[in-house]
């Protein structure tokens, strides 16, 4: 967290500002996130998503540290991110906040070829050989004390697109969006407002994994639709400390395979514990 001018205490943010001395400085530690960050780059995945929260309070020079933290997990066309409800926290003119990770939050060519970008800049697509990523955003400001998000149904509709000319294309498909995306996983104060109507778009059309942050908890759930199994990932938190509640830093990574019928996907869990990151999970999930 950067250092705070008063006058960027208008709003909102005095009361994220007294919740963050509160409790979140002693539970987000940069050093638990460095720690993630290295494993990260010791296990050379292909790709890497990031589903958000990248900032607290919204002040202009934390997007800019959040740009440089992208840029250490690698190039744009290695990472993905899409926004979270925390990213949206005031409204921001776009250059100073989320226009510092534009080349994180956009199509790739061979994903634009298959479905360009509406309007609306979500969704986007990337593709990667037989792998595509879908991108969306759930982040809207909202009143204090408010973490909830929505799609909105102009997104809702390009998705449900997306997803079919995908699964025409014979693709895994991967959609990112950062609120929870089942109705029974979060309440209405932060919870996805049309998370009803956005499982609607998935029943209908298919994926084959979601993943989700948000709820600083590891959960996988399972949904029929349409195309078969789609598997809904949460995952804690990058930055959290050990000590509360709360599980202890994390990230999966995933190894997803073609089999005669359809998907294999294997997830590995990655935690920190005792002062280095150690596997605590792994686990083959069936998409099909
Ligand atoms: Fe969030």
């Amino acid at each position: 967290m950067p250092r705070v001018k008063r006058r960027e205490l208008m709003s909102k943010r005095v009361l994220g500002y007294v919740n963050w001395h509160r409790g979140r400085k002693f539970v987000h530690r940069r050093e638990i996130l460095d720690l993630i960050t290295t494993d990260v780059a010791e296990q050379a995945p292909d790709h890497i998503a990031v589903t958000g929260d990248l900032v607290n309070l919204g002040l202009p020079e934390e997007f800019v540290r959040a740009a440089e933290w992208l840029r250490r997990l690698g190039p744009p066309h290695r990472v993905t991110a899409i926004p979270g409800n925390h990213d949206a926290y005031v409204r921001l003119h776009p250059e100073l906040g989320t226009d510092h990770w534009q080349p994180f939050m956009e199509a790739n060519e061979a994903g634009a070829a298959l479905f360009p970008t509406p309007d609306t800049l979500f969704p986007f697509v990337r593709r990667f050989g037989n792998v595509a990523i879908v991108a969306t955003s759930s982040a809207i400001p909202t009143m204090p004390f408010i973490a909830a998000g929505k799609i909105g149904s102009l997104q809702r509709d390009f998705l449900g697109a997306a997803l079919d000319e995908l699964a025409r294309a014979g693709l895994f498909r991967v959609v990112l969006i950062h609120h929870p995306p089942l109705r029974h996983q979060a309440g209405w104060h932060r919870g996805l407002r049309d998370a009803g109507k956005f499982t609607r778009v998935l029943r209908q059309h298919g994926a084959e994994l979601v993943l989700h942050g948000h709820s600083h908890a590891q959960s996988v759930h399972e949904l029929p639709t349409a195309t078969g199994t789609a598997l809904i990932v949460g995952v804690p938190s990058a930055s959290e400390a050990v000590e509360g509640r709360i599980p202890a830093a994390r990230y999966n990574a995933y190894t997803i395979a073609r089999t005669g019928a359809g998907w294999q996907v294997e997830m590995v869990g990655r935690a920190v514990g005792d002062g280095q990151v150690v596997e605590c999970e792994r686990r083959v999930l069936k998409a099909s």
